[in-house]
């Protein structure tokens, strides 16, 4: 123990004993033991000051932090329904029967543990898995055959071949994104000598105001999902009482079928932390910080150093371009496998060290975001954009795409075509241009945005990608004429249940329920019933939800039922009356979840209804 103590100290000293790193604590600490021992959380807490309550209550919220031992190596298989197309199922079993494991159970000698885990963003070199958080994409018989060999030997993860790690860009289409060739701190320079028309301010201390009015003017909107006004946002925070502000770039991307942020972070770094620092210009911000999502931990090194080059070159730190008073620095917190944790009141409680639950808003972020202080929180593409505005001018960029969609979107691409990984478009690009250029055949239906987003038959791949018809995130799914649209559905509603949070009573036992309801028609136990069932739980997720999770649990089921019927009526044995689901079962995994024993009467939904 006073080995580990020595070891706790070193992290906690790390981390300058602050409590707002409890989550990035927690996870070095694990790495000691490979889970955290009752004994590692109290002295944490006394350590840091914080009720052992607080400690054990973050461990248990991340699903990649473990309070029971968890096994030397822990083997997680992505499950997003690309994988599942790929044959990770199959993979996975093939993995257990080698072990002589038992899914989701650690193995007797301690040794590992295998089970699924929420998309880690590999979907176009999929089937993917995780080795004590380590990502290695392409599975196939063969690599499982040599995972099991060398988890037999003993070998360390960190020994194992570098080319099991080799996660590739797959790029195929460039835009004024992934085109740009970006000398670093150019877009700060430009930013720096900005020029406002017939301003009284001394020209050299005009740059943030014609930056601030540049990003306002090119219409950029977020490329998160949400498609808030950049330019908007920027402004309230500059604006916003508070002693410090904060810049906060979102690299959660749990999005189920995103990866577009996993490359830019990769190959496109400087273009996205040019664009944090011109926003820390803008809004006065000292201090940025990168939430990267814990599947992507593989890109924390070579981020890091990038940091550290961009300090090197006065990109960072203090009096950046050698401009007196404007001093920002970036540093990164990792994820712990929570998908809600990409709301971005939800990221701010997770990077103050809390667990990830949504915050009521109003107040929003820009006025009270980190440790309550004025704060913008972009998405990684938004910054990068943000970058080339403050470089080409807000002119150049309302130029291209669409009238009310500015710019290119960047679309993560998988499932059923030839060429899957990342393509940019001008906005305005139809659907059918991407299926074209991805190499698409027979192509049924688009899963456009991921989970949360839409569902498109053929009869709309005339749609465009852009805010006004089809907005999204990024993720772009094919699926041809081959696949069950229902086994989409079943695969992202039970991905709901998963990632839901807990916090409301709505969210927590409504997607429960979907996921019973589908279930049943899946067991071919179905009727008419559970499918009105679906649109009242639809009603009630909407209306009533604490957060965006709960308000789009549904989408997947109700654009099924919608475009893809023949599917369920398959499926249904009857139109008849059947009960939908053990309602007191459902409430009892809730009420374990939470401590709470009145879960199911705020919800008003009984299955008689
Ligand atoms: C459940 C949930 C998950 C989200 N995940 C992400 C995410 O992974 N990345 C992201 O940029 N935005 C995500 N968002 C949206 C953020 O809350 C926020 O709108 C976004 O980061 C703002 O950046 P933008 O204006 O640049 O789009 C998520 C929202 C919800 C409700
Ligand atoms: S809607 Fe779901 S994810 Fe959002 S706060 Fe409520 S329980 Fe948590």
């Amino acid at each position: 123990m006073i080995q580990e103590r020595a070891g706790l100290d070193r992290i906690i000293e790390r981390w300058h004993g602050e409590s707002t790193a409890l989550l990035q604590i927690l996870r070095e600490a694990q790495e000691i033991d490979g889970w955290l021992p009752p004994a590692t959380v109290t002295y944490l807490a006394q350590a840091l000051d914080l009720p052992r309550a607080r400690v054990e209550g973050v461990a248990g919220f991340y699903s990649f932090l473990h309070l029971q031992p968890a096994g030397r190596y822990r083997v997680l298989f992505s499950d997003n329904i690309t994988d599942r197309m790929a044959g990770n199922l199959e993979l996975l079993e093939m993995f257990c029967t080698s072990l002589w494991l038992e899914r989701g159970k650690g193995s007797e000698d301690g040794l590992v543990l295998a089970d699924t885990t929420s998309c880690t963003g590999m979907c176009d070199q999929g089937p993917a898995v995780l080795v004590n958080g380590w990502a290695i994409p392409r599975m196939t018989a063969a690599r499982v055959e040599q995972i099991v060999e060398l988890i037999r030997a003993g070998a360390p993860v960190e020994q194992w071949p570098a080319e099991l790690f080799h996660i590739e860009d797959n790029i195929h289409r460039r835009d004024i994104l992934l085109g740009s060739t970006l000398e670093a701190g150019a877009a700060i320079r430009a930013a720096l000598s900005r020029t406002l028309p017939d301003s009284t301010i001394p020209a050299a201390q005009q740059g943030a105001l014609a930056t601030l009015e540049a990003i306002k003017e090119s219409n950029l909107r977020g490329r998160g999902g949400a498609g808030f006004l950049t330019g908007l946002k920027w402004e309230a925070c500059r604006n916003a009482a508070g002693h410090t502000h904060y810049v906060v770039c979102n690299a959660d991307e749990g999005e189920p079928g995103t990866f577009k942020d996993r490359v830019l972070l990769n190959s496109h770094a400087d273009l996205v932390l040019e664009g944090m620092t011109v926003c820390a210009h803008v809004v006065g911000a000292q201090q940025g910080y990168i939430y990267l999502r814990g599947e992507y931990r593989h890109l924390l090194a070579p981020l890091q150093e990038v940091l550290a080059r961009r300090r090197a070159a006065g990109l960072l730190g203090t009096g950046i371009c050698g401009q007196a008073g404007f001093d920002f620095d970036i540093e990164i917190h990792l994820g712990a496998g929570a998908y809600v944790c990409g709301e971005e009141s939800a990221l701010i409680e997770s990077l103050e060290g809390k667990r990830g639950v949504p915050r009521n808003r109003p107040p929003y972020p820009v006025t009270h975001g980190y440790l309550q202080q004025p704060t913008v929180v972009n998405n990684v593409e938004t910054f990068c954009a943000a970058a080339l505005i403050a470089l080409h001018g807000d002119a150049w960029y309302r130029g291209i795409g669409t009238a009310r969609s500015a710019g290119s979107k960047i679309l993560s691409v998988s499932g059923d075509c030839a060429r899957p990984g990342i393509y940019e478009y001008p906005f305005g690009v139809t659907v059918e241009q991407v299926l074209e250029d991805c190499g698409a055949k027979r192509t049924q239906a688009v899963q456009i945005s991921g989970p949360s987003g839409v569902c498109i038959d053929s009869a709309e791949f005339g749609r465009r990608i852009a805010f006004e018809d089809l907005p999204t995130a990024g993720a772009f799914m094919v699926f041809d004429e081959a696949r069950d649209i229902f086994d989409v559905a079943l695969n992202f509603t039970h991905f709901f249940a998963h990632e839901s949070c807990g916090f409301c009573t709505p969210c927590r036992v409504g997607t429960t329920l979907l996921c019973n309801v589908i279930d049943k028609i899946d067991r071919g136990k179905g009727s008419q019933h559970d499918i009105n069932q679906v649109f009242r739980l639809s009603r009630l997720l909407q209306a009533s939800s604490h957060c965006g999770l709960g308000h789009t649990a549904c989408n997947p089921l109700l654009d099924s039922i919608k475009r893809f019927r023949p599917t369920y009526e398959r499926r249904l044995e009857s139109l008849e009356y059947e009960p939908a689901f053990d309602l007191d079962g459902a409430l009892e995994r809730a009420r374990a979840m939470t401590g709470r024993d009145d879960a199911g009467a705020h919800l008003g939904v009984t299955d008689e209804q």
